[in-house]
């Protein structure tokens, strides 16, 4: 990598912490932090353009909804970001299809375009899982009031994913049905599928002793 694109990732760095700075919500700094050095283990492994990538692991959040008042004009923001540093026409067009078709959606959005966007998204999937993704689970419980579990709807009725909506009560343990344990199904690359099904097995254990423990076992 040279210089002037060294300069360049260092001053989004910043841009990034001042634009997420008041966020508690799981989007702080330290999850851009964690997507970032997946995304640089990721893109040696599957020969991606690391530069694009890592462009687009910070700015991933930026445009989020949460943080402005509406998509569009995040994305307004972080392309004007972009256009003011002198980065070439084509690599914002990419970073920008990138982040723009990112989000989990449900697991219902088409497949990225581009070997760096199944990087970006690998990367950012994979800090919904494992330790950390417990622990970002019962953060933003905790973050909206609801509870960290119910036993009296939970598990059996969640279990088959074609109800897990209807029976859907906000809980810490539901979110695990809901979407942490599908995407594992929904990795991109083959160094992402494996680290996900890792993080995925550690989840499952994480779950029978939270059961056991609950049932004073
Ligand atoms: P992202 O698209 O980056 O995963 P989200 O805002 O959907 O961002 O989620 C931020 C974090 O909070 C993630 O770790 C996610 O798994 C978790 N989370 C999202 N929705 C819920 C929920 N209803 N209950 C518990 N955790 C949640
Ligand atoms: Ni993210």
């Amino acid at each position: 990598m040279n210089k002037p694109e060294q300069d360049v990732l260092l001053r989004t760095e910043r841009f990034v912490q001042q634009c997420l700075v008041r966020d508690s919500s799981g989007h702080d700094w330290w999850h851009i932090h964690r997507v970032r050095q997946i995304t640089l283990s990721l893109a040696a492994q599957e020969g991606a353009d690391s530069y694009v990538c890592e462009l687009a692991a910070l700015l991933h959040d930026v445009a989020d909804e949460k943080l402005n008042d509406s998509k569009e004009s995040g994305l307004n923001k972080v392309r004007s970001w972009l256009e003011q540093n002198q980065i070439v026409p084509d690599q914002i067009d990419h970073v920008m299809e990138i982040i723009s078709t990112l989000s989990y959606n449900g697991g219902s959005n088409p497949p990225m375009r581009t070997l760096e966007g199944r990087v970006v998204q690998d990367a950012d999937r994979l800090d919904a899982l494992g330790a950390i993704g417990i622990a970002r689970t019962f953060a933003y419980a905790g973050y909206k009031g609801h509870p960290m579990h119910d036993p009296d709807t939970a598990p059996s009725a969640l279990i088959d994913a074609s109800n897990y909506r209807t029976a859907k009560n906000g809980t810490a343990v539901h979110h695990f049905y809901e979407k942490l344990f599908k995407i594992k199904d929904t990795m991109n690359t083959t160094y992402g599928k494996e680290l996900a099904l890792e993080r995925h097995e550690y989840m499952e254990q994480f779950l029978n002793q939270f059961y056991k423990e609950w049932e004073g076992e």
